[in-house]
């Protein structure tokens, strides 16, 4: 069984800021654990919405608020964690197949996403029991692995 510490990451990026404002670099393949193909942010989204409630077999995400705060509850099928993106040198990294929902947006969030791969709706989960089963499946496997 993976551990969901495993499969998640918080990142700390430096900030190259001076006297003339903050400056946060983030770049593919160093501060980002993956050559970045895909960029999407999410704004105008409240405290009352609930967004992602997903899984992706092959995609990894760097999520980093850069304006508000929001929460991003993480869920592998055995263990869950709740994070608070609440500052712009701040990346949550997730590698693919964790369930993540994201939620408690501030009325400034505008959560920036980062991804390894193009949209492809196909790879998303978007079922729970579907997602819980894959992981269970996937982990049956493990433990067989675990005796060869
Ligand atoms: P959705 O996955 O529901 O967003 P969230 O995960 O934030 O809840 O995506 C909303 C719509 O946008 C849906 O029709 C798919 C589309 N979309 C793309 O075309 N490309 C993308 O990279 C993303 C993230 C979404």
């Amino acid at each position: 069984m993976i551990k969901l510490e495993e499969q998640m990451r918080i990142l700390d990026f430096p900030d190259l800021g001076d006297e003339r404002g903050n400056l946060v670099v983030v770049e593919g393949g160093s501060a980002i654990p993956f050559e970045i193909k895909r960029i999407f942010y999410i704004y105008g989204s409240d405290n009352e919405v609930v967004r992602g409630c997903h899984a992706n077999l092959r995609s990894e995400f760097v999520m980093i608020n850069v304006s508000g705060t929001n929460k991003v509850k993480v869920d592998n099928g055995y263990e869950t964690s709740i994070i608070e993106l609440n500052r712009p040198r701040m990346g949550l990294y997730l590698k693919s197949n964790v369930w993540k929902e994201m939620y408690d947006f501030s009325p400034d969030s505008v959560l920036l996403v980062l991804s390894n791969e193009h949209y492809d709706p196909d790879e998303y989960i978007r079922d729970y029991e579907t997602y819980l089963k894959m992981v269970r499946k996937l982990s049956e496997g493990d433990e067989e692995a675990d005796y060869e």
